[in-house]
């Protein structure tokens, strides 16, 4: 078995609260990153592909074609963008670091028909990140 890994960076503004808390109570658990009109973060995906490889082309998967699934099912729909605002796979969720990488994976499961997807790794600073690795 062999990973593939393309990473991918983003940027992006989110709010971390709860609507269904009072003020105090968002306030004490999401602190500034609860501030109201958001905060921005450059985002670096890694995302990893896993499989045997193809003896035809020597690949698991084609590097330039995750290239370009990554960019047209999420960079496209994230970069620049207000994450509670404006993008239609993350509407109602709070965007942490988690659930953002969740719904990339989500994006990204059924696109991906080389190898079989992995893991999403979302970074959100330097120092934290997320892996999603599927439900199962
Ligand atoms: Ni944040």
């Amino acid at each position: 078995m062999l990973f593939v890994t393309r990473r991918a960076v983003f940027s992006a503004a989110h709010r971390l609260y709860n609507p269904e808390l009072t003020d105090e109570e968002n306030e004490a658990i999401f602190d500034k990153c609860n501030s109201y009109n958001g905060h921005g973060h450059n985002y670096v995906l890694e995302v990893v592909v896993a499989g045997e490889v193809n003896p035809k082309t020597g690949y698991v998967i084609d590097l330039k074609k995750l290239k370009k699934i990554i960019r047209e099912n999420v960079i496209k729909k994230v970069d620049h963008k207000h994450l509670n605002l404006d993008v239609d796979f993350l509407k109602g969720i709070i965007p942490s670091a988690e659930n953002i990488a969740i719904g990339i994976w989500n994006q990204l499961i059924d696109k991906i028909d080389e190898g079989k997807l992995f893991s999403v790794k979302l970074y959100e600073t330097e120092n934290n990140y997320v892996e999603y690795r599927g439900d199962k």
